[in-house]
């Protein structure tokens, strides 16, 4: 009896330290996915060692030691020795993130300890799981331990001096009876000030500040854009410093705005040369087939001029006639408007206005016109697939629920955002970034937009000239063909 209780027992201790053991192999996975890994020494030392291995320098060093008697000689145990060597750098960071995590765990108690959340029988809070969101932003899980949020809200103030850390959300997590608490080491700003300063390239926008450094992309990067997320978390204030940012550094760009509900987003862009705000459906898709009618000359215009698209047109010495190649942006905010009949439009309309957008999210880049869809409703309802997939950059603000959140980003990032306006998380390609977008008034952008032109703001969109108009062709868009 007692022998097997022995037994198990040790078979309970095995199982314990094997299961240490992989702890380093699920930091090392997290770290991958999070991309917090650091890959330059890892790597580096993966060269170093695996040059060791192939020359046997490791042999030659150990060899004058006394553990020569130690190498491993034996295939097996080589291969093992070999691989563990090759990947130490890996290993000890995981080890070290394994440390600061059973640090954390403990500091973590008495905090609770001291903070008042432990049970009349003793329980405290215990770590589910914690582990890295971006390279910034983590998450920990915690057991609630019987306690209700409001108390472990109560205490964040605590827990975040104690820790050490900045608290960005605490939420209930019900189907786990858990609270997840979304932070970082590195404090991030609630509200940041849109500069113009932030950008020196040309055609290049201000995307936000994460916790270190301020974000920025280019036309060139990023063709065409989606921003999504609820009401109120900021997508209008985007568009409104996108929108000047862009103007008052390109001053030829010329833009569509198309704002479907109510049209007081862009009253102030309203009466301005370079701009054709458009406050419903029908006007729009009027614009739209003026803009697709465009998209056909500036293709065939580019074909005669033997270029495959407007950079290289740009940077040709000889140019056979003229247009206006002044570059186009198309501003969709609430966009399932558009792509749900309206009433103020006849569902042929409306077809062929998404059919226009599709077209200009498919071959726009190379003729110098570009989309930006704003929209809370990210289902293929709302926002045209094919549309969607080709607005490669992609600003999301807090989402409702983890299924609008997957549509917009492929994981459930945007519900776990914290409730500040102007928080968003920033995708382009695969990376995804934590990002306080700036914020611009409507007061500061008028005085940056200046007093209104006379002009007729019904202008033609595109007009054609006789002389090519290549201002500041600096090195603009991407220079691949779609
Ligand atoms: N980047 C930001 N920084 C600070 N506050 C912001 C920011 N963006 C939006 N807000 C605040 O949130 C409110 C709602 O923003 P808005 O752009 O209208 O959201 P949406 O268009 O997504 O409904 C604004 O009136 C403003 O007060
Ligand atoms: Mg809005």
């Amino acid at each position: 009896m007692q022998k097997t209780r022995d037994l198990s027992a040790r078979i309970e201790i095995t199982l314990r330290h094997l299961l240490v053991l992989l702890e380093p192999v699920k930091e090392i996975l997290d770290g991958i996915e999070a991309k917090t890994i650091p890959w330059i020494p890892c790597a580096g030392w993966l060269v170093v060692a695996s040059i060791m291995l192939i020359f046997r320098i490791d042999h030659f060093l150990i060899s004058h030691t006394r553990l020569s008697a130690l190498y491993p000689y034996y295939p097996w145990l080589y291969r093992a020795y070999a691989f563990g060597f090759a990947t130490l750098g890996f290993w000890i960071w995981a080890w070290a993130e394994v440390k600061k995590k059973r640090d954390k765990l403990k500091l973590l108690k008495e905090s609770f300890k001291n903070a008042g959340l432990q049970s009349k029988t003793g329980r405290l809070p215990q770590l589910i799981s914690d582990f890295p969101l971006d390279p910034m932003t983590r998450k920990m899980r915690l057991t609630n331990a019987g306690f209700p949020l409001s108390s472990f809200r109560e205490q964040g103030n605590y827990i975040e001096s104690e820790l050490g850390i900045f608290i960005d959300e605490i939420k209930e997590n019900r189907e786990n009876r858990a609270v997840d608490v979304i932070y970082s080491h590195y404090p991030m700003a609630e509200e940041v000030k849109y500069s113009p300063n932030w950008t020196s390239r040309s055609y290049e926008f201000p995307v936000g500040q994460t916790r270190a450094h301020t974000v920025t992309a280019t036309f060139r990067e990023i063709p065409h854009l989606l921003v999504a997320g609820q009401t109120g978390g900021g997508k209008s204030t985007f568009l409104r410093q996108f929108i000047v940012h862009i103007h008052i550094k390109h001053d030829d760009c010329r833009f569509l705005l198309i704002d479907l509900k109510g049209g007081l987003e862009f009253s102030l862009f309203e009466n301005r040369k370079q701009f054709i705000v458009v406050p419903h459906v029908k006007a729009a898709v009027e614009q739209l087939k003026k803009i697709d009618k465009m998209l056909d000359e500036r293709m065939a215009f580019l074909k005669k001029n033997q270029c495959k698209d407007i950079d290289a047109y740009f940077k040709k010495e000889v140019k056979v006639g003229g247009i206006n190649l002044s570059r186009q942006v198309i501003v969709v905010d609430e966009a399932a408007e558009m792509f749900l009949a309206g009433q103020h439009a006849s569902a042929k309309d409306v077809q062929a206005g998404r059919g226009v957008l599709s077209r200009i999210a498919r071959q726009g880049r190379a003729v110098g016109v570009h989309l930006i869809v704003a929209t809370q409703r990210p289902d293929a309802k709302s926002l045209d697939p094919q549309v969607k997939a080709n607005l490669t950059g992609v600003v999301c603000f807090q989402m409702m629920n983890d299924a609008s959140s997957i549509a917009v980003l492929g994981n459930g990032r945007a519900t776990d955002l914290p409730k500040i306006p102007g928080r968003a998380i920033w995708k382009n390609g695969i990376e995804m970034l934590e990002v306080q977008t700036p914020l611009l008034t409507t007061e500061d952008a008028e005085a940056l937009l200046g007093a209104p032109d006379d002009t007729e703001q019904n202008k033609p969109i595109d007009q054609v000239v006789e002389q090519p108009v290549p201002s500041e062709n600096a090195p603009l868009v991407a220079s691949e063909t779609e």
